[in-house]
């Protein structure tokens, strides 16, 4: 199978409204005003990333990730049949719904919703909200999303062997973690086994400047947001990054200078620390809320 990228997310939770003034105030993503089921935010020239819908308590709604094109969805969806997985065919109206042209649904073993997806809808154009540069995207896809599941090896199983994806490394600190990537970004999605429960821990939007990642920092700390993590820069992809809490609690992962991975050279690491310096827990902190599958 061969995912292209992490195309978009959902989320639900009760506080989606507030998401109308995180987004574009603090993370400078536009809105798509367009859908009336939640608060759609722009990272780029697509219609939406990442899509917040009104919800009776916080939870992960569904991954898409994006086909190249029809064949390799038909392809897929052929795959995942064989493999006994109950493939669903978007309909008219769940296109409709996501804004792509052609989708299939499936359930992974921890039962969370997989769409794949080819031909989401763009716009004509994007600006960020705040005076930053933007957001990494393109090839790339939106970032990447990284999920609690209890067991790794399994994880494994899972996102290489059925959906396609390539470890990129593992780190033992301070749970048990893997990152797989399926195109030159060191990791699309990470699964940690963090905890007892299965879910969503926070999704990453890379910037295309250090600047973007200060001032944005700056802007948090006077507003008195929440940081699960203060400012450092990981061991594995690079990246210097701080970790926001969003209205309901999932983690924002704040960007910038990922690495990109060359399959034809890449090794495969288990490194002994996730961060070179920082990514400290901030004391105020409460401790993570991971969404659970909806
Ligand atoms: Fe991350």
């Amino acid at each position: 199978m061969k995912i292209s990228s992490l195309g978009y997310v959902g989320v639900g939770t009760p506080r989606a409204k507030e998401w109308e003034s995180f987004g574009p105030e603090i993370l400078g993503t536009p809105l798509w005003t367009e859908p009336s089921d939640g608060v759609y935010l722009r990272l780029d020239e697509r219609a939406y990333r990442i899509a917040v819908h009104p919800a009776g308590r916080d939870e992960l709604q569904y991954i898409g990730w994006e086909m190249g094109n029809p064949t390799a969805l038909e392809e897929a969806a052929s795959e995942l049949q064989e493999r006994g997985f109950a493939v669903e065919r978007g309909s008219a109206d769940d296109c409709k719904r996501r804004h792509v042209e052609g989708m299939i649904v499936f359930r992974d073993p921890w039962k969370i919703r997989h769409e794949l997806f080819y031909g989401q809808r763009s716009l004509m154009s994007f600006r960020p909200t705040r005076d930053i540069s933007g957001f990494v995207t393109g090839e790339l896809g939106l970032g990447h999303i990284v999920l609690a599941l209890p067991e790794l090896a399994a994880a494994t199983k899972f996102f290489v062997d059925v959906l396609g994806f390539r470890v990129s490394d593992y780190i033992d600190v301070p749970f048990p973690l893997a990152f797989y990537h399926c195109n030159p970004r060191h990791h699309t999605i990470a699964v940690g086994a963090m905890a007892p429960v299965v879910g969503l821990h926070h999704i990453m939007l890379e910037l295309k400047d250090l600047n973007d990642v200060g001032t944005t920092y700056d802007l948090c700390r006077k507003q008195g947001l929440q940081f699960a993590m203060d400012l450092g820069r990981h061991s594995n992809d690079r990246m210097v990054s701080f970790y926001v809490r969003t209205p309901g609690g999932f983690e924002i992962e704040y960007g910038w200078g990922g690495l990109l991975i060359d399959d034809s050279k890449w090794q495969v690491q288990r490194l002994p620390l996730p961060s070179f310096w920082g990514h400290n827990p901030m004391s105020q902190s409460p401790p993570t809320t991971i969404y659970p599958v909806s």
